[in-house]
């Protein structure tokens, strides 16, 4: 098993298992922008390398000017961390939630960063007959039993998103029953901006719910790391309180700043050649045989047809150069259930010839 840290992209743990080099893999593990950053965020970092003698601003200003602007948000609403998982971590750490609940199956930093933080885990199950979405009594029941609760939209490993309605409700219970509601939306760019359904324009009305984004999937940095929450300016201070000053290094601030600014022709390659190429997978897959969740990222959850475990297939792509994330570990989901990141044309390609190959020559 290849997720050692409990993620998919680690391919150091790839070429050791496979006997290859790190950069030999076709990586479907992680979730990254297929296009690779914006030409103008690597411009940036080009120029920019002499800046590392400085210490970056603690203040993360020039960044949050630009995202306020995009967003339409005030400043004092904006948390800068380095990604969204330290946002997430700060958010524990400021608000000191005794009992925390997810939705599962659920990206596994919530579970992992509540108890690594003391607090107590309670859960809820989406279910397949649902697409994956756990009922709105369910939730609500959960929300009224912890103190805060996170929900992933879209969700991942899933892709399913809750309804603008649905999340409106969940974000009046929660503060009729004084529980925050932190909405994961660290993949929510990869969605058509007219289907996503985001409270941001609402937060103002729910001073309990924070939205949690990333900067690191839809411009493809995570080596680099950015995210920001979007809260109340009160809850925003508490996070601030425990962040590490610097925490976010000048190079990732540079390089939000650019992201943010680059051309609208970025965002609409992104969104054409996710849109294209997740049916071409959804079909291929489909034909031969797996059931794929009808997700809305640019990623998919795909259970195998008998007798496919994750494990094996894994094993078998992995030998031809070909990452995939096993997600028989996720509670709630099976021993053949596998998530793909939906790549660009040729990649896919590469990858549905070889897992036919797999299938055909191995069993
Ligand atoms: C659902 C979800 N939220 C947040 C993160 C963390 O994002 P970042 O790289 O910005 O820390 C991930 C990373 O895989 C994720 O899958």
């Amino acid at each position: 098993m290849l997720e050692r840290y409990g993620h998919g992209g680690d391919l150091e743990s790839a070429a050791k298992a496979y006997g290859k080099d790190e950069g030999a893999f076709l990586d479907f593990s992680a979730n990254i922008n297929p296009l690779g950053p914006p030409q103008q965020v690597l411009k940036q970092l080009e120029g920019a390398l002499s800046s590392i003698i400085r210490y970056p601003d603690p203040g993360h200003r020039k960044f949050k000017t630009i995202l306020g602007r995009k967003l339409s948000v005030d400043e004092d609403n904006i948390c800068v961390g380095n990604g969204a998982a330290e946002c997430m971590s700060l958010i524990l750490l400021g608000l000191q939630p005794q009992k925390v609940g997810i939705i599962e199956p659920c990206f596994s930093e919530y579970r992992q960063l509540s108890e690594q933080f003391n607090a107590e885990v309670y859960s809820v199950r989406g279910r397949q007959d649902k697409d994956w979405k756990a009922t709105m009594e369910d939730i609500g029941q959960l929300i009224q039993q912890v103190d805060l609760l996170f929900i992933g939209q879209p969700n991942n490993p899933n892709g399913v998103q809750y309804t603008l309605g649905d999340l409106r409700m969940l974000a009046e219970i929660a503060e009729q029953f004084n529980t925050y509601l932190v909405v994961d939306e660290a993949f929510i760019d990869f969605i058509p901006k007219q289907q996503q359904a985001s409270l941001l324009s609402d937060l103002n009305r729910y001073p309990r719910t924070l939205l949690v984004r990333s900067m690191t999937k839809f411009y493809a940095i995570p080596g680099l790391r950015l995210g920001y929450t979007l809260a109340h300016p009160d809850i925003v201070r508490s996070m601030k309180s425990k962040q590490v000053t610097w925490s976010v290094n000048g190079l990732a601030l540079l390089a939000g700043e650019a992201a943010l600014d680059s051309d609208e022709e970025f965002e609409r390659s992104t969104m054409e050649l996710i849109a294209t190429e997740r049916l071409v997978l959804v079909e291929a897959l489909t034909q031969l045989g797996c059931k794929v969740s009808p997700g809305e990222a640019n990623f998919l959850l795909v259970e195998l047809p008998n007798p496919w475990r994750a494990i094996d297939m894994q094993r078998e792509l992995g030998l031809r150069g070909i990452l995939i994330r096993s997600c028989a570990m996720y509670a709630g989901l099976e021993e053949g259930h596998i998530r793909i990141a939906v790549k660009d044309s040729k990649a896919n390609r590469l990858f549905l010839a070889e897992i036919q190959n797999v299938m055909e020559i191995v069993i």
